[in-house]
């Protein structure tokens, strides 16, 4: 650890990004987003105890408006959210999970230059068992012009992200950030309540032998995957010719801070379970932010048809396939995928006969 202790203030204070007059409302904005997390961080930690000011009850569930199971807690992350971003004069707009539309920043808040999307409360389905859960966050440039955004001005691709995090409340909460040159980690101090830098120019390694997926998806994936994992399970005596370890914590903010933090492999890749949906996972809210995060942290990530930050957004609400993690992983599922559709994979991965062998059955 540093030996001077820089508070996340005092980082955006010296990020060129965030200097002068132009920076200043980027700056501000971190601001509000960072005194959020703060304060989920604290709701959260409440468990199942009540909280007078807050109705928050972690067992108490609902269904959302897109089918996804939603948490006390979610809503009140989410309202933190709001409450902390919208009143600082740099938002236009927001997207969130929680909201079917575009939130419009309310009269008589100043409106800004900014568009923020976040998923307030990841991995809530496990809020009840203690798993790390986060708040994931990506800040968009608003169109020229625009006042009141429509869902059409959200509809950008990650390439576009202006800054891009994620704060995981776990035994520790920690801000993970990145304004397009390197990712960041800031740890909680609880006896400032300030982020301190901890873990500057986090860099993933390009090898891993750890992968993280579903494998209880493993029926409804395509070829290539089936192919990869089948691969590494085979371990010393497969084509790999090495072992793997496997983790899957249903929790991506936990998965991709642990790919951050020692390198991996963590996949939500596209299956047919329902054959309508291109992933699991959201695009703009969820996929994006990571997928900045592990880019400039020196690792890939991918849809294994293309690389997710140049996927261009249909809706707000955009679910998508993810690879991501150590680069030689996610290039060689990108290879496996290019090597699926040129019909030049292992015969095995590519006819129906495939369906006889799976990773609990090989034939
Ligand atoms: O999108 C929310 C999320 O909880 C992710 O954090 C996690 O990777 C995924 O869903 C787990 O989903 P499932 O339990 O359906 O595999």
């Amino acid at each position: 650890m540093p030996s001077r202790r820089t508070t996340l203030s005092d980082f955006l204070a010296e990020d060129p990004r965030c200097a002068g007059e132009a920076g200043s409302d980027l700056r501000s904005l971190l601001t509000d987003v960072q005194a959020a997390c703060r304060l989920i961080a604290t709701a959260a930690s409440y468990g199942v105890l009540a909280r007078p000011d807050l109705s928050v009850d972690t067992r108490a569930t609902g269904i959302n408006f897109d089918g996804d199971r939603q948490h006390s807690l979610d809503m009140v992350a989410n309202a933190i959210m709001v409450s902390a971003c919208e009143a600082g004069g740099q938002l236009a707009g927001m997207v969130s999970e929680e909201f079917d539309e575009p939130y419009h920043v309310a009269d008589p808040h100043p409106r800004g230059r900014y568009l923020l999307v976040f998923d307030p409360l990841d991995g809530s389905s496990n809020i009840e068992v203690n798993v790390p859960v986060g708040t994931i966050f990506s800040v968009l440039h608003c169109p020229e012009g625009i006042e009141q955004p429509a869902a059409a001005d959200f509809l950008q691709p990650g390439t576009r992200q202006v800054a891009a995090g994620y704060a995981i409340y776990g035994h520790v909460t920690m801000l993970v950030l990145t304004l397009g040159a390197g990712v960041h980690g800031f740890t909680l101090d609880p006896d400032t309540d300030s982020f301190i830098l901890t873990h500057p120019d986090i860099a993933i390694p390009a090898a891993t032998r750890e992968f993280a997926v579903n494998v209880s998806n493993e029926r409804f994936w395509e070829p290539p995957v089936r192919r990869y994992v089948e691969e590494c399970l085979e371990g010393v005596t497969g084509p790999r010719n090495a072992d793997f370890n496997m983790r899957w914590i249903a929790s991506m903010v936990a998965e991709v801070h642990r790919i951050l933090m020692r390198g991996g492999l963590f996949m939500y890749p596209r299956d047919l379970k329902d054959p309508k949906r291109q992933g699991r996972l959201r695009l703009l809210y969820e996929a994006n932010p990571m997928a900045m995060l592990v880019e400039q942290a020196g690792g890939a990530a991918s849809t294994g048809r293309q690389r997710l930050m140049e996927v261009v957004p249909s809706s707000i609400h955009q679910r998508v396939a993810v690879i991501l993690g150590s680069r030689e992983e996610v290039e060689r599922l990108d290879r496996y995928h290019a090597e699926h559709v040129d019909g030049t994979d292992n015969m095995l991965f590519k006819t129906p006969l495939f369906q006889i062998r799976s990773l609990f059955r090989t034939a």
